[in-house]
């Protein structure tokens, strides 16, 4: 799930870490947490925000207490250099932290545990036998390529915000070439601020 400019941006074009989405897309970013075991993120864009999204909201907290489930999901950052700076707010969250790389025998430092990526299918695999099932992507455009490059993505919730960017960073990075795929509508909210929730599902043959 990404917050997007209306031509397509996920970031200014300066870069950096990038706020795009307002309050609507903070409560639909909140509710899609709720869901998730784990929440997949960029090394990139956990080492420009210096932490992750967490639940905030009420309702949703009493819901994953009634349904004994830890407060947050799992953060499982993707990296393949596993090199994050221990010393980012995110180590002191609230949060299992686990690392998703290439290679790595050990967790690195602060996290909690680590888990192989020989390839995407077996890297969701070992999520999955591990407890994280229900996942949901948070960016960035890199990681968000490399999973629909891999076929491996089911639904797409982009909030289309009211701003215009240019620049360079599409939420879909332009070397990412795809095989044309193909998407349902399921569900579509205006939320505060006019910013419009677009959620579709992959039509697979
Ligand atoms: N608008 C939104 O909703 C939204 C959401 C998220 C992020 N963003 C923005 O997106 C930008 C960052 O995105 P980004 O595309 O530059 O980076 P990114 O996707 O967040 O992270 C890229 C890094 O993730 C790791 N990685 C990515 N694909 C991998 C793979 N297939 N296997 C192993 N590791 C992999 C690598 O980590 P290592 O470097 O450790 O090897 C890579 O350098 C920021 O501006 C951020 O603010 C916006």
């Amino acid at each position: 799930m990404l917050a997007v400019s209306l031509d397509g941006r996920l970031a200014p074009p300066a870069g950096g870490a990038a706020q795009i989405g307002g309050r609507g897309d903070r409560r639909v970013l909140e509710e899609a947490l709720a869901w998730a075991d784990g929440c997949l993120i960029g090394a990139a864009t956990l080492r420009l925000h210096g932490t992750t999204c967490l639940i905030h909201a009420s309702d949703l907290l009493e819901q994953r207490a009634r349904e004994a489930r830890a407060a947050q999901p799992t953060a499982v950052v993707v990296s393949r250099s596993g090199q994050l700076d221990p010393q980012l707010r995110f180590f002191q969250q609230p949060l299992q932290r686990w690392c998703l790389a290439p290679g790595l025998a050990e967790p690195p430092p602060g996290f909690d545990a680590a888990l192989p990526l020989p390839n995407w299918p077996a890297g969701l695999e070992a999520l999955a036998a591990s407890g994280l099932q229900k996942l949901v992507l948070l960016g960035g455009a890199e990681l968000a390529g490399a999973l629909l490059a891999a076929e491996l993505v089911d639904q797409l919730q982009l909030t289309l915000c009211p701003v215009l960017l240019g620049g360079a960073h599409t939420w879909l990075p332009p070397v990412v070439a795809l095989e044309p795929q193909q998407w349902r509508l399921l569900e579509q909210r205006s939320l505060e601020g006019d910013e419009l929730m677009l959620r579709y599902g992959r039509i697979r043959a």
